[in-house]
């Protein structure tokens, strides 16, 4: 067996997450190397959501009774969970939402609806990249369409990097905000955010990041990153579909308006106008997703008990050896930089002319689960002149054996439509 130096102890982890013992295939045990999409879900998050449901099920914020008060209490503790895990200076900085989508959507129709000094308009610019997931591109169109604000974006260089050459032409005076992804879902990159963020700060501009793929993968601080915004999602960091966060800074949350109107997002109302709850509450209209904010916070201490660092390590080590295996398949060109340098755990490539489906649909048959197509990341597609890509992804249960079993399939793979 391949002993990579930095590996967790993925014998151990693996047994608290019962979907990596599924078969499929003809007896074959799932090699799942998909988690960019989604990670699985440990077991201590599993109970931890049948522990809700099964004895503290209630609304939250509303109650009197004991078992809405224990709702509510669990749904906060979350809470302060997500805020000691990003570093955030403060709890009520930690907005709740669906998914990173609805976090980037919020703060692109907090500026839109915002007043001075804010407010994009169309005197304005907005920045974003090409290496943006889908989730960070079209808000800020329909804000653009919307305002008349104009969308600039910085390119990206032949090895799947930021084009920077042209970071001062692109963040001036006229920028109101630079949204960026500071690891990509396809290329794996991982972003220069320091050097983003100083220019930026030069010409005050507001700093948004979509922390999606880097949340799950490495120590997040919020404080050290400067940003104004950090957006991501729970279920690609062992916690259920339906919770995201927003995490903004303090005064900003105060300054904007709200989004959603509706229950619990109010101070008074009256059928003429409405008064509104301080932040992170004027930011989470209606029943929240009370089970699965819960989730998360199991998800955030089974992370922390096992260590972001340790799990870095790990991960670096497992894309080290997968991008050095993958380089070895005859014919493979990897999409995203090619050793394992400022790089996330997302490999994305494509196998000469053979269609990234029908790679997919091999490898299924193998029992190894990769994500084929765009990603939600078409621009970086045109870019590379692709219509679409394997991507395999790894995690903290990722093993070099997985990584084995990828490059023997896409032998496999080459043979069958050799
Ligand atoms: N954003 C997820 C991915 O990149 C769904 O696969």
């Amino acid at each position: 067996m391949t002993q990579l130096p930095g590996l967790l102890d993925t014998e151990a982890i693996r047994k608290d997450f019962p979907l990596l013992d599924r078969v499929v295939h003809d007896g074959k045990k799932i090699v799942y190397l998909d988690s960019a999409a989604t990670s699985q879900k440990p077991r201590q998050v599993l109970d931890a959501l049948n522990a809700y449901y099964e004895r503290h099920n209630a609304n939250v914020h509303r109650g009197v009774y004991t078992v809405a008060e224990e709702a509510t209490a669990l749904y906060e503790g979350a809470r302060d969970k997500v805020a000691a895990f990003i570093n955030a200076p403060s709890r009520d900085e930690v907005i709740f939402t669906k998914n990173a989508s609805e976090s980037l959507n919020l703060v692109a129709n907090m500026l839109g609806w915002a007043d001075e000094p804010y407010r994009v308009d169309h005197e304005t610019e907005i920045v974003i990249t090409e290496m943006e997931h889908h989730s960070n591109i079209v808000p800020w169109q329909l804000l653009s369409q919307r305002t008349g604000a104009k969308l600039k974006w910085f390119g990206l260089t032949d090895d799947g990097r930021l084009d920077l050459s042209n970071i001062d032409e692109l963040i001036t005076e006229k920028t109101k905000v630079v949204s960026f992804t500071l690891v990509s879902n396809l290329l794996g990159t991982v972003n220069p955010v320091e050097t983003i963020v100083r220019r930026a700060q030069e010409v005050g501009a507001l700093v948004c990041i979509d922390a999606s793929q880097a949340a799950p993968h490495m120590v997040l601080d919020v404080q050290a990153l400067q940003a104004d915004f950090v957006a991501f999602t729970g279920h690609k960091m062992c916690a259920p579909t339906g919770i995201g966060v927003l995490w903004g800074r303090q005064e900003l949350l105060e300054d904007l308006p709200p989004f959603l109107g509706g229950g619990e997002m109010i101070e008074t109302v009256s059928m003429h106008s409405s008064t509104y709850a301080p932040a992170p509450h004027k930011f989470e209209a209606g029943t929240p997703p009370i089970a699965q904010a819960v989730g998360l916070g199991a998800a955030v201490d089974y992370l922390s008990a096992i260590g972001m660092e340790n799990i870095q390590r790990h991960e670096h080590a497992i894309t080290e050896y997968a991008v050095k295996r993958l380089q070895e398949v005859p014919d493979l060109r990897i999409i995203g930089p090619t050793t394992a340098e400022d790089r996330g755990a997302a490999i994305s490539f494509v196998l000469g002319d053979i269609h990234p489906h029908d790679v997919g649909q091999v490898l299924d048959e193998e029992g190894i689960a990769v994500r084929v197509g765009h990603h939600c990341a078409r621009p970086v597609c045109l870019r590379y002149g692709i219509p679409a890509t394997t991507r395999a992804s790894f995690y903290l249960y990722s093993t070099p054996a997985e990584v084995d079993a990828l490059v023997a399939g896409l032998e496999h793979v080459r043979n069958f439509f050799g």
